[in-house]
């Protein structure tokens, strides 16, 4: 009998590590660490690996199958180490080396993978290579490995072109000479503080490929990789033609994201991570964060000499609308299934405010968690691999009213005075840190009770805790491990490249199939404001809020997900 999850003999049960022939990728629940706002074990208000490496078995008890670090390298934290000054250190607030080899240790000890957030884009301005640049001034050849120009205009103050920083302002920033005189500008696609590498220079190249060794050495089991698409510009820089390129960010051709040059070099980086092996159970894997216009240039990322998925950021940005939700899982699977990369799903994560205040109309919170909770349930029945974001399982909302002196996102900082501060884009409120127990703030996050966490927690979130959670049946974190081992258990969930639409349903209401040799499945969500009378489609599994099945029929409530047996 052929299975959907065949059965790996030597794989920890639990983690289900291992358990897929073709990949274990295919169908895994990866769980987004924020190392800064996950746990805290030094009391200095900020996350730490060791903090991380303490709740391991939090992750294992959740059933996630993999853990994503984002940067925990040295750096100036001008973006919240999305500015590395050196990629070969752990910046000391998080630790160090040995608790990086700790962390992978315990987690593979658990049957958890580990991936890495590479960032090959841009480094900090304090990377020895940069501040070399700007020492030696014109000429160095340093400047090659970025992108070094002379300005326009009589005596060079205008940018060298219209391009803008996905921060706001523009993508350029003028340097000093040494001796004193107005000098060349240097791209920096987001802060200043991150100018962007010249990709065209073997330097770059050579130094990102020892890198990559350099982890998968450690043991690092993949890496996320940061703007996977802008590493390559068009040829000549040229204008964009246009202002207000944020808007376009991800919906259009810009010379400077999503250029097909950018895929030689991640054919480059599948060949050494394929020396690393090619065992479907251990492979070593890449993740872009590729912001594409369409799901069909996403795919491109993933060909079967490139990486091994990508973010989908057109779900994610999809509205709690059944219409619009079918028509871009439709596309999704269309896209991914000539290239045969598993399609991955995701509501939240460290950029974008999270999905229960996203989704919700903010009127009442408890009706936000609920469609929170169907939007969930939806996202794990769909097949291939799933993202959740520290937090969502414990159905924390956005902070939406965090104290300007508070805040670290530079898009904040670059957008202050402009009039465009508002909330909209900001990022701080979805990195605000966990709740785990007690009942004041940082709530276990760090040892000391009265310590204050890098971002002040709500007081309402003394109920969101962990503990507080654990053990209520009716709690979003309870649902969540329901749900990802259900999803482990059942041969029709997890891996696959196609639903079957149940197409009888009332409109608003979202229902597909799925089937395997050895039993089958089915998933309802209601996205509609009405609850309405549907036919159950087999043995109820799990559902996001309380339903009751009375011969064969349910009323299926508004913002409600239902998992069936079929
Ligand atoms: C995407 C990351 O997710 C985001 O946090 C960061 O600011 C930019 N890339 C720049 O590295």
């Amino acid at each position: 009998m052929t299975s959907q999850h065949p059965a790996d003999p030597t794989a920890p049960a639990a983690t289900g590590a291992g358990r897929r022939a073709d990949g274990w990728w295919r169908d895994a629940v990866i769980y987004q660490v924020y190392p800064r706002s996950f746990a805290d074990a030094d009391g200095d208000g900020m996350g730490d690996l060791e903090g991380v490496r303490g709740r391991l078995p939090y992750l294992r008890e959740l059933g996630v199958d993999a853990v994503w670090l984002s940067p925990y390298y040295a750096s100036p934290q001008a973006d919240a180490g999305y500015d590395v000054s050196d990629y070969r250190v752990i910046d000391p607030m998080f630790g160090d080396l040995a608790d990086a080899e700790r962390l992978i240790a315990d987690a593979h000890g658990l049957g958890l993978r580990v991936i890495a957030d590479l960032v090959p884009n841009h480094c900090s301005d304090q990377h020895t290579w940069f501040r070399q640049a700007l020492r030696e001034g014109p000429g160095s050849p340093l400047r090659s490995r970025f992108h070094f120009r002379p300005g326009q205009g009589a005596d060079g103050e205008l940018p060298p072109n219209d391009w803008e920083s996905v921060f706001g302002g523009p993508a350029w920033t003028r340097t000093g000479n040494p001796d004193g005189t107005p000098g060349e500008w240097y791209l920096h696609l987001f802060a200043p503080e991150q100018p962007d590498f010249n990709w065209d220079s073997r330097a770059v190249a050579d130094e990102f490929r020892s890198v990559l060794r350099f982890w998968l050495d450690l043991g690092i089991d993949g890496f996320r990789i940061d703007v996977a698409h802008g590493l390559v510009k068009a040829p000549g820089l040229p204008d964009t033609g246009t202002h207000d390129q944020l808007r376009l960010l991800g919906n259009d051709v810009l010379p400077f994201f999503d250029q097909d040059g950018v895929h030689e070099i991640y054919r480059d980086w599948r060949r050494i991570l394929d020396e690393y092996g090619t065992d479907p159970a251990t492979r070593r894997i890449a993740v872009a964060e590729a912001w594409t216009p369409t799901v069909q240039r996403t795919a491109n990322y993933l060909r079967p000499d490139e990486l091994h998925q990508a973010f989908n950021f057109q779900y994610l940005g999809t509205a709690w609308d059944a219409g619009k939700l079918r028509a871009v899982v439709d596309a999704t699977l269309d896209a991914m299934r000539p290239v045969g990369a598993p399609a991955t799903w995701v509501l939240s994560n460290h950029d974008v405010v999270r999905h229960l205040t996203r989704l919700g109309d903010g009127a009442d919170r408890e009706q936000d968690l609920r469609r929170a909770r169907a939007a969930t349930l939806l996202m794990l029945a769909l097949p291939g691999s799933a993202y959740v974001y520290q937090g969502e399982e414990l159905g924390l909302p956005e902070v939406l009213d965090l104290p300007d002196r508070v805040r670290q996102d530079p898009a904040f900082t670059r957008a202050k005075g402009t009039g465009a501060e508002g909330q909209e884009g900001m990022r701080d409120g979805c990195r605000v840190p966990m709740p785990w127990s007690g009942t004041e703030a940082p709530y276990g996050f760090g040892p000391v009770a009265e310590g204050p966490s890098w971002l002040p927690q709500p007081a309402e979130w003394a109920k969101l805790s962990v503990e507080a959670q654990t053990g209520d049946r009716d709690s979003t974190l309870e649902l969540y491990r329901s749900a990802i081992a259900a999803r482990r258990a059942h041969p029709a969930l997890g891996a696959g490249d196609a639903v079957e639409w149940l197409d009888d349903l009332p409109t608003g209401v979202l229902g597909f199939r799925r089937s395997a040799a050895d039993g089958a499945f089915a998933c309802t969500a209601n996205t509609a404001d009405q609850a309405v009378r549907i036919a159950a489609p087999g043995r109820l599994l799990l559902a996001s809020a309380p339903v009751t099945v009375l011969d064969g029929e349910l009323l299926l409530p508004a913002d409600t997900t239902v998992w069936w047996a079929v």
